[in-house]
């Protein structure tokens, strides 16, 4: 089935500069629909990462993700938020496996490089977000 997600490039990979070779990952098996540079307002990363409202790390959170700026890719294709997540590996990069991309560029559970929805509903709300309203 044909689904949306939104891939998300974090601010600490973006510091490292490594957009380039993380979107070559990406490029090489999903299509691009759109992609655009945005530093989040407070108030934008409250809502992005609602869900962890009542989480302890959820301050730092917010704190990290409107440190820099970000990049986000618009994807879409088969099954892609599922495939799109096997790309990224775990949250926490010391778990993820070799090969994908929090392996190779993320640091800590915080700084983890980058960002998928989970799920489609996620994925229409993140993108809203992220690119505006349709
Ligand atoms: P992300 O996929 O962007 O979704 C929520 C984020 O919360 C997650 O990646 C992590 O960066 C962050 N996160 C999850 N668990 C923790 C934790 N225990 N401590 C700090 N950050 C966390």
């Amino acid at each position: 089935m044909q689904e949306r997600t939104l891939f998300m490039i974090k601010p600490d990979a973006v510091r490292k500069k490594v957009v380039g070779k993380i979107i070559t990952m990406v490029e090489h098996d999903f299509h691009i629909v759109d992609m655009k540079m945005k530093r989040f307002s407070r108030e934008e990363a409250e809502k992005f990462y609602e869900v962890h409202r009542e989480k302890e790390f959820f301050e730092g959170l917010v704190e990290f993700i409107t440190s820099g700026p970000t990049v986000g890719l618009l994807l879409e294709g088969d099954n892609v938020v599922e495939r799109v997540r096997k790309l990224v590996g775990s949250t926490d990069p010391k778990e993820a496996k070799p090969g994908t991309v929090r392996f190779l560029y993320g640091s800590s559970i915080r700084e983890n490089a980058v960002h998928a929805s989970d799920s489609p509903a996620s994925a229409k709300r993140e993108i809203a977000i992220f690119f505006g309203a349709p």
